[in-house]
């Protein structure tokens, strides 16, 4: 599906996304997608063909809006490397990397919008809105050393906890999913990326190069 969405009739533009595509990581996203729609007991019924290819549908959206997202982060943190490889910004420059990611958000919001409701689309812009102010909220405290901690996380569940809450819930409310259900999968996609988050801002001061950090 993410190569389908992305291909393009011309070359220079295919090469780039292809690269971009080949360097994906773990996935994890639409992982979390995919596995809440297998999460939930009360789906009255086997999910249908269309709902299926709906879910694909959204779990390739958070992976674009992450896709995305990193492509933007590398330049502005000057990162060389990511996922043991160089990374857009190194290997074709930012202005390269600035406009990929520009063309990977509103592929996001295309492939979402092909879902049957709309609901999709609206969830995965609200996710990607708050993403982007958590990282604008970051820039933006740069070298504030009185930063509280409350401000901190409020900052890390826009910037990460968001996307993850949203792949979560996203997944169990495609496949019918009781409410409850999903308010609870909602609740655990964001503590997982709450401490996801912390765990990679902590391996940037204690990791080594094994972990991928610089
Ligand atoms: C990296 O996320 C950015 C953070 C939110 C810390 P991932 O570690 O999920 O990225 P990849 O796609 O697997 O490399
Ligand atoms: C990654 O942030 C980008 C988003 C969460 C949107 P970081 O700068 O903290 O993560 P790494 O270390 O580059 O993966
Ligand atoms: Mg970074």
């Amino acid at each position: 599906q993410l190569r389908q969405v992305l291909a393009s009739r011309h070359q220079a533009v295919q090469t780039l996304v292809a690269t971009a595509l080949s360097m994906g990581g773990k996935r994890l996203r639409p992982m979390l997608t995919l596995l809440s729609s297998e999460a939930v007991t009360a789906a009255p019924h086997r999910p249908s063909s269309r709902d299926q290819q709906d879910l694909i549908r959204i779990a390739s959206a958070v992976e674009l809006v992450h896709t995305a997202s990193l492509a933007h982060d590398d330049v502005m943190d000057h990162a060389d490397d990511r996922r043991h490889q160089p990374t857009i910004c190194k290997l074709a420059g930012n202005s390269t990397a600035i406009l990929l990611g520009d063309f990977l958000f509103p592929k996001a919001y295309e492939t979402a919008a092909r879902c049957r409701s709309p609901l999709v689309a609206r969830r995965i812009a609200t996710a990607s809105t708050q993403l982007c102010e958590g990282e604008l909220r970051q820039q933006l405290s740069a070298r504030n050393w009185q930063l509280s901690s409350k401000e901190y996380y409020s900052m890390l569940i826009q910037k990460t906890a968001s996307l993850c809450s949203t792949s979560c819930r996203l997944g169990a409310w495609q496949v019918g999913g009781p409410a409850c259900q999903q308010q609870a999968l909602h609740r655990f996609g964001k503590l997982l990326g709450l401490a996801f988050q912390i765990y990679d801002d902590w391996l940037d001061y204690w990791g080594d190069e094994k972990t991928g950090k610089t």
